[in-house]
């Protein structure tokens, strides 16, 4: 049975087994490596047919079940633990081997790796994917990038395997290098702020209009019907109905409020700023999580500063503006996050198409949600769009929505109920909708100051005053 395996996939962990029992779904045979003989056992176990897909603890009998070339996808944890693995394969590969890097890993440790495999012959793919345990499973989003010429191996195995939108495949050839990986770095940024949205909106819910978590489940689950019906607000909506198996009443209200993160994020907010493009929605999610983090912290702090007492909302008017609101501040973060796609790739040669890869967002992925059909229209129409805002299709979806989110924002702030993500949505869409910033107050004082020069709105050239004339 050498050497007749379609794909070869290393570590069989949650995802490794879900992923390579979907390529066998699709007809695909497959085999599987991982050094834990529990892990091998239960792919085989769970796989049945071993002629279908197999897997071993010996990296030898794993490159040797593989066809030519080989298709290798690691989905194993991102850092030093990719390389090894790498190491450990190459002396057994052929050149033109393909080896895909599925995990989140750092874009420029792809370049690294990428740079350092082409001088052997073997392509490297740097492929992000989206959709958890059961995406893998079921159908993932996936990012790949790398090779073009090499894709068409991997091409009929990641189409058949990944999520379908109206039939339509969700992956596609992004570009070269990390181009993949920065795709699915940029995802995970969006998905922090469309997560800090929805628990900011959970709050003004809770404490403004005292909504109990059955009113919350509802609320999300008409809300997931209509313009906002995305794979977050629905799984919201089925957090709030989950009991506590260990206790009495719902699970949510027992959860710890402490997030945690792996660093997509926070490389997200990092990337945005060394590229000069701003992502305050996305910069804020990564801090709240830091500031959750701070529970002994916040449990003094709270004893030391009193708040105001949360003036009470109608539930129907605020669930109305709260929608509102959560649409509006869904559109800013998209338009923030696809705007570092569009800068990056004109920064690092990815030649990305910003309607492709919302394309392959519209089903399979964490921030899946109804409106990237919407936000892929608009990029289809025109391809050189910079900013969602600037595309007519959208002005008027903000302008219905904008004056909800002023109001709530305005309500937060009054009653003392912290809304960062929303204020930060907010205020980066009436600065860039802005024609007069108060950026030339900054101009004069760091000519003031340090002689740097300034521009004028009424000449060409630049100018320098003597300011201090004491
Ligand atoms: C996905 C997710 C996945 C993972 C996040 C969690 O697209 O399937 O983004 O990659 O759940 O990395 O990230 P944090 O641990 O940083 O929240």
């Amino acid at each position: 049975m050498k050497g007749t395996y379609d794909f070869g996939l290393v570590g069989l962990g949650v995802m490794g087994r879900n992923f390579i029992l979907n390529v066998a779904d699709n007809n695909f045979t497959a085999f599987g490596y991982d050094l834990d003989t529990e892990k091998v056992k239960a792919l085989r176990e769970e796989g049945g047919d071993t002629s279908k897909v197999d897997a071993t603890t010996k990296v030898e009998d794993f490159v040797q079940a593989l066809s030519l070339p080989r298709k290798i996808m690691l989905l194993v944890p991102a850092g030093q633990i990719v390389d090894t693995v790498i190491e450990g394969l190459l002396s057994y590969l052929d050149k033109d081997d393909i080896i895909i890097d599925g995990g989140n890993s750092f874009f420029t440790d792809t370049d690294r790796r990428e740079a350092y495999l082409s001088v052997k012959g073997i392509h490297f793919f740097g492929a992000g994917v989206s959709g958890g345990a059961k995406g893998a499973r079921l159908g993932p989003s996936i990012m790949p990038g790398g090779n073009r010429e090499a894709y068409q191996y991997v091409k009929p195995i990641f189409e058949a395997v990944s999520a379908k939108y109206e039939g339509e495949p969700c992956v596609t050839y992004l570009g070269p290098k990390s181009a993949g990986n920065y795709v699915k770095m940029v995802h995970n940024g969006i998905e922090y702020g469309l997560m800090q949205l929805t628990s900011e909106i959970y709050d003004l819910l809770k404490k403004g209009g005292d909504f109990n978590n059955d009113e919350l489940h509802q609320t999300y689950a008409n809300w997931n019907a209509g313009r906002l019906q995305s794979f977050l607000v629905e799984i919201t909506s089925e957090i709030f109905e989950q009991d506590d198996d260990l206790g009495e009443g719902r699970l949510v209200d027992k959860i710890l409020d402490k997030a945690k993160q792996k660093g997509t994020g926070k490389w997200t907010s990092q990337n945005a700023m060394d590229l000069g493009i701003p992502v305050p929605s996305i910069d804020i999610a990564v801090s709240m999580r830091e500031i959750s983090a701070l529970k002994e912290e916040r449990l003094q702090a709270d004893k030391m500063y009193g708040r105001p007492k949360v003036e009470q909302m109608d539930k129907a008017v605020l669930a109305k503006l709260a929608e509102e609101a959560l649409y509006f501040s869904f559109i800013i973060t998209y338009a923030q996050g696809l705007h570092q796609l569009a800068d990056a790739s004109k920064e690092y040669g990815y030649e990305l198409e910003i309607a492709e890869i919302a394309k392959i967002w519209r089903a399979g992925c964490i921030i899946r949600a109804g409106l990237l059909a919407d936000i892929t229209e608009a990029f289809n129409a025109d391809k050189a769009l910079p900013n969602l805002l600037l595309s007519p299709s959208f002005t008027e979806k903000v302008q219905v929505t904008v004056g909800a989110a002023r109001t709530l924002v305005a309500y937060a702030a009054k009653n003392g109920i912290p809304v960062p993500g929303l204020s930060n949505s907010l205020t980066y869409f009436d600065a860039y909708t802005s024609s007069r910033l108060p950026l030339n107050l900054i101009q004069a004082q760091r000519d003031y100051f340090g002689s740097h020069t300034y521009e004028r709105l009424d000449k060409e050239g630049v100018f320098h005053t003597e300011w201090d004339k004491k």
